[in-house]
């Protein structure tokens, strides 16, 4: 097959090894380290026209939107009217990511549980909403101009002030949110509209500083499987979650094509959803595909045509995989950009061990960083233990001035409790 895959961060260059083993790739606009699996052109992933044209012109049999962007900006809809198979979906199924009030709303006619929340547009509306939740407090930016603030806190005055600074932006909306208590799980799920699969379960370390400390991050490491997950979990959360959101999605006439993104809570009263994202996640992308053995193509092929009932079940490695950030002086607040990245090649020669590229552009004499999220150095091992020490003595390799990473991703996965 010919495979457009558009975006440009590190799940692309994760997504790009996994479609390019048996097939020609192409990406849009890519990065340094997806040019060494498949050709980058530059096409702006997130124009239809120029999107859709382009594929057309290349004879292009899949094309796989790996951001939020395009999706939002109807990029699937414009390369399924030209019946090219798309993985990702419609712009309005994409709301399911950009709208959090939508995603409730949904949830509610799919009888899925989550967060008992309150949607505010003044402040009065917010105090009533503080008052009727206990501390921690969880306030969401809901808002058309939105950047997902979100914000979780014992404070009052600091819930309200987040909740003052998302009203006054125009079209400001915001939810608040019951706490909910519970280690965080990422689960992935391939679907067609109407059959789900799901990937393994992984999960993602949002906050920048060791101990979830610090600001929220895009996502600073990653790891999996969970040992700590009860069995048959994936199928529990397909059964729950995911199936009845897709059979919801395709009942009001927008059916969900590409990645269902299920970002989930184990609380002592069972699964409970956080949000769904209409995308690969970053950077758990980069583990869980490491251990997925079936051909990624052809899976994301089997979505975009509507075939994934007839797919055989995935088959997966036996090993575990761990996967740490190291990202740019002062990330997330503004990342200091510009610096030289060394060491990429050395890292890699750790057993198992690959490093996938982020915020990196060619430099002059060498790379230099150009985002927040600067590289992910993964490795796969019989054991999280030995995986995680893989990737850390690939992260000791790497040399980028100022640059910061967590040191215990991965490090309590055997001492997690679900909370009884
Ligand atoms: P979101 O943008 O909705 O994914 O939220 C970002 C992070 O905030 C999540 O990964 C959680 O760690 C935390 N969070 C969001 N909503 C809740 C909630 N209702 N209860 C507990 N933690 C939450
Ligand atoms: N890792 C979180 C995200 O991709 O949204």
């Amino acid at each position: 097959m010919n495979i457009l895959l558009l975006g440009s961060g590190g799940r692309e260059h994760a997504l790009a090894l996994g479609l390019a083993r048996n097939n020609t790739l192409f990406i849009a606009p890519g990065n340094p380290g997806t040019k060494l699996v498949g050709t980058n052109i530059a096409v702006n992933p997130n124009d239809p026209v120029e999107v859709t044209k382009w594929a057309t012109d290349n004879d292009i049999d899949l094309v796989v939107i790996g951001p939020e962007a395009p999706l939002v900006a109807g990029v699937a809809d414009a390369v399924a009217a030209a019946r090219i198979p798309v993985f990702g979906p419609s712009q309005a199924a994409s709301m399911l990511e950009g709208s959090k009030a939508f995603a409730k709303d949904v949830m509610e006619s799919a009888g899925v549980d989550t967060a008992a929340s309150v949607a505010c547009k003044t402040m009065s509306e917010v105090e009533a909403a503080l008052a009727r939740f206990e501390p921690p407090y969880v306030v969401k930016n809901d808002g058309l101009a939105a950047g997902k603030g979100v914000i979780v806190t014992r404070e009052l005055d600091a819930a309200r002030a987040h909740a003052r600074a998302c009203l006054e932006a125009p079209g400001g909306a915001i939810l608040i949110e019951e706490f909910m208590d519970g280690p965080e799980v990422s689960l992935f799920c391939v679907t067609d509209g109407k059959t789900v699969v799901p990937l393994l379960p992984a999960q993602d370390f949002k906050r920048a500083l060791d101990n979830d400390e610090g600001l929220n991050t895009g996502g600073m490491g990653a790891y999996c499987p969970l040992p700590w997950l009860p069995e048959g979990f994936a199928d529990e959360v397909v059964a729950k979650v995911a199936q009845p959101v897709v059979d919801e999605m395709a009942r009001r006439g927008t059916p969900f094509v590409g990645l269902l993104y299920c970002g989930l809570v184990v609380t002592r009263r069972g699964i409970r959803v956080i949000e769904f994202n209409a995308r690969f996640g970053d950077p758990e992308t980069q583990v869980v595909l490491s251990l997925l053995e079936t051909d990624l193509a052809d899976l994301l092929f089997a979505a975009a045509t509507g075939t994934l009932a007839d797919f055989a079940p995935l088959q997966w490695s036996e090993a575990a995989g761990v996967g740490v950030v190291v990202s740019a002086e002062n990330y997330p607040a503004t990342p200091v950009l510009g610096d030289r990245v060394e060491g990429i090649e050395e890292a890699e020669t750790e057993p198992n061990t690959r490093v996938y590229i982020a915020g990196v552009s060619e430099g002059e004499a060498c790379p230099v960083t150009s985002g927040g999220r600067v590289l992910m150095v993964s490795a796969t091992g019989k054991t999280l233990a030995q995986a995680r020490q893989r990737a850390y003595a690939g992260v000791a390799k790497i040399s980028i001035r100022g640059s910061h990473h967590r040191t215990d991703i991965a490090t309590r996965a055997d001492q997690i409790r679900i909370p009884c």
